[in-house]
């Protein structure tokens, strides 16, 4: 089967109202910490992306069962560690980093031991960050260079931990909480900034946790071996994917869109407050607090005149996964746009930092790297005419997506492989670009 698209026409201008697919964090932890929950907890418009589907087939493989009914997954928990494992127990976390690293921090008090495996992409990525603290609290951990595949087994002799986490991880930061669940006493973490979605859930749902915020760092403890019971939840869209769409509206011409009901949660918001340095003028109206979380929608215009940004590293964990498409303003910008500290780019789906220098550099910009700082000659006046083919990259689905709304907005003819990767977290994203006008075969 194809598994590809073309593109060779650029957007025409366009008004829209649109929403897009469920948020990915949010659905992945409702999933996982329904299972943990006391009774049966009903989640609506969960994102049916590859990563949440294989959190739904991981819980249960763990003994956790689930129905959906018209969009409504109805899971049902037994209680923290009311897992149920059987021999030989394999979990496959394809390609979520998210999954595999959360997983863990659930199963440090199980009896029997549980291999985690993974895709070719997540078999490359380091699990060091994570088995580390795991070991402190006396799991049993076993895998080779610190990567998948890993075999653990949990210990009822768990002990709380103090750890620093300096990454700004959230999923290093979610696996030290979610075993700090099964552990008794008080967990203590300092972490550095990032997306808060655990504990802004876990409050929700009235656990013993707390956060105090300490400049840039966040101090959390965490009371072990409480339970908690099931709930409802409705996962709003996902500003990752609704990320893409406020680029393709900032550069095309004439265009306006608005994009319903998207988790605004200020550790994800990164982009907005760039792209308004950049000269756009991103408007988030409706704002509402849901279930702790701060949801609203987002006006985007398009603008002709965006200037270069010196993007202060204090922004690195609130966009982290949307550089590559920050990257394209910075393409189109007046003046040179500077980002620095970005090494944990290169730890996600693929070495996304890397890749983005191949691909600025492919549409004829001028890119300086040193290290993990980069520097983006901007062209406003640019405008594409070549062929283009994307391939080798690792099937990710966020270059996926960036290849798009390049062609859309900057021209040239283009051939887009692995179209499949939209899957991982966005799967009406094609869809969508049709429904605005986008011409593609
Ligand atoms: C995620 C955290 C981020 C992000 C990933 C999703 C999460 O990774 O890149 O797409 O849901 O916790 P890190 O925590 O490793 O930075």
């Amino acid at each position: 089967m194809t598994n590809h698209i073309f593109i060779s026409n650029k957007l025409k201008s366009f008004n829209k109202k649109i929403k897009v697919s469920s948020d990915k964090s949010i659905s992945i932890r409702s999933v996982l910490l329904a299972s943990q929950a006391v009774g049966t907890s009903k989640i609506s418009n969960l994102l049916e992306s590859e990563d949440v589907l294989n959190s739904l087939k991981t819980i249960k493989k763990l003994g956790i069962n689930y129905i959906k009914r018209k969009n409504i997954y109805f899971i049902k928990g037994f209680g923290v560690n009311g897992f149920s494992i059987k021999k030989n127990t394999v979990i496959n976390a394809g390609n979520s980093g998210t999954l595999a690293r959360l997983i863990l921090g659930l199963l440090v008090k199980t009896k029997t031991e549980v291999k985690l495996v993974g895709d070719k992409s997540l078999s490359k990525r380091d699990f060091s960050r994570v088995v580390k603290p795991l070991k402190l609290f006396g799991v049993n951990i076993q895998s080779k260079k610190n990567t998948l595949p890993i075999k653990i087994q949990g210990t009822n002799f768990l002990r709380p931990i103090k750890y620093k986490e300096n990454i700004g991880s959230a999923q290093v930061k979610t696996c030290i909480i979610f075993s700090a669940l099964n552990t008794p006493g008080i967990t203590e973490i300092i972490s550095k900034s990032s997306r808060n979605h655990t504990e802004l859930m876990l409050k929700f749902l009235n656990y013993p946790i707390k956060v105090k915020k300490i400049k840039n760092y966040e101090k959390i403890t965490i009371e072990g071996l409480k339970q908690f019971n099931s709930f409802a939840y409705s996962v709003p869209g996902d500003i990752s994917s609704a990320s893409f769409f406020i680029v393709l509206t900032l550069l095309s011409t004439n265009s306006q869109i608005i994009i319903e009901n998207v988790n605004v949660n200020k550790s994800r918001i990164g982009i907005i407050s760039i792209l308004n340095k950049m000269g756009a003028n991103i408007l988030l109206k409706n704002k509402k607090i849901y279930n702790g979380e701060e949801v609203a929608d987002i006006y985007v215009k398009s603008k002709k005149d965006l200037v270069g940004v010196n993007c202060p590293a204090k922004f690195n964990s609130s966009a982290i996964d949307e550089f590559l498409i920050i990257f394209l303003v910075a393409a189109k910008a007046k003046g040179i746009s500077k980002f620095r500290d970005l090494g944990e780019m290169n730890k996600k789906e693929s070495k996304r930092l890397d890749l983005a220098v191949k691909f600025l550099k492919l549409i004829g910009i001028k890119v300086e790297r040193f290290e993990n700082d980069i520097s983006i000659h901007g062209k406003p006046n640019i405008i594409l005419s070549k062929s283009f083919e994307m391939k080798n990259f690792l099937k990710d689905h966020r270059i996926f997506f960036l290849s798009c709304i390049t062609a859309l907005t900057l021209g040239g003819k283009w051939k887009i492989n692995d179209k499949d990767s939209i899957n991982t977290s966005f799967p009406d994203f094609l869809k969508i670009l049709k429904k605005i006008g986008a011409k593609i075969h």
